[in-house]
């Protein structure tokens, strides 16, 4: 049976694109179905992206609502789209226990950086400004804490030819774009 998947974006929505171009014609095609693309910011470049590739789109403005009150509204609007599981690409937003409750394992994000050794939001920036020669990007299981979920898979980043952080963050987005459907592919397939 193919997953049903909600993404969750909150801006230029360019991991979601990939996942979405092979949920159509690559290597997702088998496994899974996007239903939903969500964003919780109106102005999420990636709304467009999908509107235009004829995904459904949704968004609740988050901006101002407690956390819990905020998901609540988001779980119960989830409901009639039957979701198994729920990827974040670029979703800036911690997700409340009681929402990693009701997906328990089924809520799955990218995160530019090892999330062991770097939690939180600009991985790139902080590979950059600590000067190493590689970094990571991991896909892991959303837990209640910030990029403390069990890891999925890693996979390395030989960053001694980026002479500036653009080059960096390009070099990291074009491993993210293909990593994370190949994960998800794997996951999706068990
Ligand atoms: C990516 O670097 C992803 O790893 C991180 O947020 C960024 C989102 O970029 N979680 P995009 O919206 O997918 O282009």
């Amino acid at each position: 049976m193919k997953k049903r998947i909600a993404i969750f974006i909150s801006g230029r929505g360019s991991n979601m694109d990939a996942i979405l171009r092979q949920a159509r014609e690559g290597i997702l095609r088998e496994v899974c179905n996007v239903v939903l693309v969500f964003s919780n910011k109106p102005d999420a470049k990636g709304l467009e992206t999908a509107k235009k590739a004829g995904v459904k789109t949704a968004c609740i403005p988050s901006k101002g609502k407690k956390r819990e009150d905020f998901d609540r509204e988001v779980i119960e609007f989830l409901e009639t789209y039957d979701v198994d599981y729920i990827v974040l690409a670029g979703y800036m937003r911690l997700l409340s226990p009681y929402f990693i409750q009701a997906y328990k394992q089924r809520i799955i994000n990218i995160h530019p950086a090892d999330t062991r050794a770097f939690q939180g939001v600009g991985g790139y920036e902080w590979a950059w400004e600590q000067g190493l020669k590689k970094t990571m990007v991991t896909v892991h299981y959303v837990d209640e804490g910030m990029d403390t979920g069990d890891i999925i898979e890693q996979r390395e980043l030989d960053i001694t030819d980026c002479s500036n952080l653009k080059d960096l963050e390009k070099k990291g987005l074009a491993l993210e774009h293909v990593m994370f459907s190949d994960v998800l592919k794997k996951v999706f397939e068990k």
